[in-house]
């Protein structure tokens, strides 16, 4: 299968982490002869901003309209306003290529141990509803530079959308076998968009019988995230709280350079966008040692959706094999490695499993 691969590094430690995916990528073509990837990079970021003043070129969308999937790091510098960089390229990309799955799996890897410090496995997924809720460019200024100054930001809850989210959730969980969805609301408090959102998931819930539907108010939910997070399997979420979940979710699983996301568009008409969670971390960028694990085990997200999810697992299970050895480990995991070392210990595992399943 030849797949062509839009490749956005973007800012930061996003250029950093998408090169040790891009090379793992590589391997895996190289060791199976089925898989066939071309790349393209993008250079549309902070840097391209500041050149050209806009993020992308106008024609950015039907650019990456053509491709199979979007490999995508992070962006964020402090030259550019951060509502900039946001609104002018992943916005555009999530909501164009009406990519309403964002699915943020939360698991504690064999060889990390939880700053909770249990034993029970931390194993779940965050469906993120991705295209409207409360990012949403709906709203305004009213009397600007006035003692009178009003904002109004309107969240957008719409019937089918979060039927879609939802309905995505219970697939998700009767095709992995889950017992439950845990639907996050604050219907007590926000009683028109967070009341239809309970009633479109519910009516959803009503056709998947055996999978129990849980729904907790976000604070509350907050709260478990921590105190019990074995609990979970499926969580679904409206655009902003799934945005908060899965960075506490990612806190609870030993950091955001661990987690993964995939935005996806589950019916295929639009190439689907695989990203970490975290952003372009300036504190660290460019000195080497940002975890690209993340980033990697999004690229093995993006494996799962083109089909190959016997190596999405090879992969996964190499990040596992290496954060249990444990002598590869970057600053965010107690260690001293770099990042090309960790990208590199993680391709010698792949390559030691492929060659063994030869
Ligand atoms: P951040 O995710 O970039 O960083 C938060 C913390 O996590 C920092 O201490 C950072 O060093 C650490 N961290 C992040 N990735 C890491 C990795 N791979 N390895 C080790 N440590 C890692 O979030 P922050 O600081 O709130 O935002 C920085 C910039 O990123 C801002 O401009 C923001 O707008 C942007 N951003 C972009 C996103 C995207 O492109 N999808 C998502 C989140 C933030
Ligand atoms: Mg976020």
């Amino acid at each position: 299968m030849t797949k062509r691969i839009a490749v956005l590094p973007g800012d930061g430690v996003g250029i950093e982490v998408v090169d040790e995916a891009v090379k793992l990528l590589n391997l895996l073509n190289e060791l199976d002869p089925e898989l066939k990837f071309e790349f393209d990079h993008f250079d549309w970021s902070s840097e391209y901003y500041l050149k050209h003043g806009k993020m992308m070129p106008d024609n950015a969308l039907d650019v990456l309209k053509e491709y199979d999937a979007i490999l995508f790091g992070a962006i964020g510098d402090k030259r550019v306003p951060d509502d900039v960089t946001v609104w002018e390229l992943i916005m555009p990309i999530r909501k164009n290529f009406n990519q309403y799955i964002n699915l943020r799996p939360v698991k504690l890897l064999k060889g990390v141990a939880s700053p909770l410090a249990r034993d029970a496995p931390i194993d779940f997924v965050i469906v993120r509803e991705n295209a409207e809720g409360e990012y949403s460019n709906s709203g305004g200024r009213l009397y600007p530079s006035t003692e009178e100054e009003i904002a109004i930001q309107n969240t957008v809850i719409t019937r089918k959308g979060t039927g879609k989210a939802a309905k995505f959730a219970f697939d998700y969980a009767a095709k992995y076998g889950k017992k439950s969805v845990t639907s996050a609301t604050k219907s007590n408090a926000i009683i028109h968009s967070m009341k239809l959102w309970d009633d479109a998931v519910n009516e959803v819930a009503a056709q998947y019988p055996s999978i129990e539907l849980d729904s907790y108010y976000i604070d509350a939910l907050a709260a478990y995230f921590v105190s019990r997070p074995h609990d979970f399997e499926v969580v679904v979420a409206s655009n902003l709280f799934g945005d908060i979940l899965s960075d506490l979710g990612s806190a609870v699983v030993g950091g955001l350079g661990l987690s993964p996301s995939a935005n996806l568009n589950p019916d295929g008409e639009f190439p689907s966008m695989f990203e970490p969670v975290h952003g372009s971390a300036p504190d660290i960028a460019g000195q080497g040692i940002a975890n690209p694990i993340a980033q990697i085990w999004s690229a093995a997200l993006m494996l799962n959706h083109l089909g190959r999810e016997d190596l999405g697992e090879v992969v996964v299970a190499a990040i596992e094999d290496v954060l249990t050895k444990g002598e590869v480990r970057t600053p965010d995991l107690g260690g001293q490695s770099t990042t090309s070392e960790m990208g590199s210990a993680i391709r010698e595992a792949v390559q030691k499993q492929l060659v063994k399943e030869g």
